[in-house]
């Protein structure tokens, strides 16, 4: 078989990886990719966002299966269009995809099927969105209603910075249509766990719970991020708590698209708070997370692609679906300033010497090759990931392997799965 990726991150190197393993697969393209994954799969310079562009592509490779990395085609409607030529596509269609492209939608559907997640108003107006921040009271969420690459959410602690943020969004429109409506929701306090799952439209089954650290600096500091490391599995979501997700959030959504005929298939990602009251969920996306993946995949046992194949066929079965009982750890190397204004260009060293520390593997996320040199390409450059037989031996290969790799102006967390550890 031959399978085309879709994106050019950490995630999509992920993809390649998990995708090249599987003996049905000769050949994997991944469009746009990244430098480091040439010696994986063959990179075809289509941006992730081209829907035409990627058809086209699709049907002149002749592909045998499509996988998309990001929200952003997914939300324009390739895995339709890709189904309209015949093409198999793992993905939600266009509508299914809302639950991630508009957070009303999904605020509103999970209020329709009693799904937990925080009360919410949702505002079109100055007026309105005031209102409803005196309703919830300080604390308060403030989220832009589209997509806004991560960054339009403002957890308000005071007054002052919710009716901020209410401006920029509705009149400043800093986030652009985007902000033609948002979302003002109670403040839920808990831990955060990522749960993500595998759907064929009437089937889910999850994947070994994950924890993101979003926040660029050590104990959560600095502003958000797409995410500087990740561990699964993560001690939070225990068995029975697991359990419970799958009842209450993960079934009544996959029924609850069916029953409103836009059957759910592909990855359901539910971003959860687990609160003194349970599970919530914060939002959902449609996809892999960035860098939940580069944890959940390596532990995956089974052949990703024979379980894609199955969501489209809607033939998921979750005793088909094997988890290693290791745990894996990611610590994202990032470039001096992300997430704001950051130098690319600056020589990577390194890398071989960080791959020969045992369980560790190195996924470029934004890189390219020049005069026999990988270069740093963009904010989050490479996951460094690591196996072991404990979340601490994990960790500590990980930074063992981190600590040999340099760049000029190279951060990463110190603290990765250190609420895991303190657990344990
Ligand atoms: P989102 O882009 O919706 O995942 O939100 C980004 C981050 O904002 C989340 O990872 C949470 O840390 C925080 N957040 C979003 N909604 C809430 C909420 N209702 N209560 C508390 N924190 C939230
Ligand atoms: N790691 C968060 C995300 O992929 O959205």
């Amino acid at each position: 078989m031959k399978v085309l990726i879709i994106g050019s991150g950490g995630r999509e190197f992920g993809l390649a990886w998990a995708v090249k393993r599987s003996p049905k697969v000769t050949e994997v393209l991944v469009a746009p990719g990244n430098a480091g994954m040439a010696g994986l799969a063959r990179c075809v310079p289509v941006a992730a966002d081209d829907v035409e562009g990627l058809v086209k592509l699709a049907k002149a490779e002749k592909a045998d299966l499509v996988i998309v990395g990001p929200e952003m085609p997914l939300t324009l409607g390739l895995v339709d269009r890709l189904q309209a030529q015949g093409i198999p596509a793992f993905g939600p269609s266009q509508a299914a995809a809302q639950l991630e492209g508009s957070k009303t939608f999904a605020k509103d559907f999970m209020q329709r099927h009693n799904i937990p997640t925080a009360k919410y108003r949702v505002c079109r107006t100055q007026a309105e969105a005031e209102a409803a921040v005196q309703e919830f009271g300080i604390p308060v969420v403030i989220k832009a209603d589209g997509l806004a690459a991560g960054k339009g959410v403002t957890v308000a602690v005071t007054r002052e910075q919710a009716l901020e943020a209410i401006r920029q969004i509705l009149l400043e429109r800093v986030f652009g249509a985007a902000g033609e409506q948002l979302v003002i929701e109670e403040c839920l306090v808990g831990e955060e766990a990522s749960v993500l799952a595998f759907a064929d439209g009437k089937t889910v089954v999850p994947m070994v719970a994950a924890q993101d650290h979003k926040r660029v600096f050590d104990a959560d500091q600095g502003p958000n991020t797409g995410g500087m490391g990740a561990y699964a599995p993560t001690p939070v979501v225990t068995d029975e708590l697991l359990e419970q997700i799958q009842r209450e959030i993960l079934e009544p959504t996959i029924l609850g698209m069916a029953a409103e005929g836009m059957p759910y298939r592909g990855i359901l990602y539910a971003g959860l708070m687990i609160t003194a009251q349970g599970p919530k969920v914060i939002e959902y996306n449609c996809r892999f997370g960035d860098p939940e993946t580069q944890v959940i995949l390596p532990l995956l046992e089974t052949d990703l692609v024979e379980i894609a194949l199955d969501c489209i066929a809607g033939q998921l079965d979750e005793d088909r679906i094997w988890w290693k009982t290791q745990a894996a750890v990611c610590v994202v190397m990032a470039a001096g300033g992300y997430p704001g204004t950051f130098a690319k260009g600056q020589a990577i060293s390194g890398l071989e010497a960080a791959q020969q520390v045992p369980g560790v593997m190195v996924w470029h996320a934004a890189t390219t090759f020049k005069n026999g040199q990988f270069l740093t390409a963009g904010g989050r450059v490479l996951s460094v990931i690591a196996e072991g037989d404990t979340i601490a031996q994990a960790v500590e290969r990980a930074y063992e392997a981190a600590a040999k790799i340099h760049f000029a102006g190279i951060h990463y967390r110190r603290d990765i799965a250190a609420r895991a550890l303190r657990r344990a």
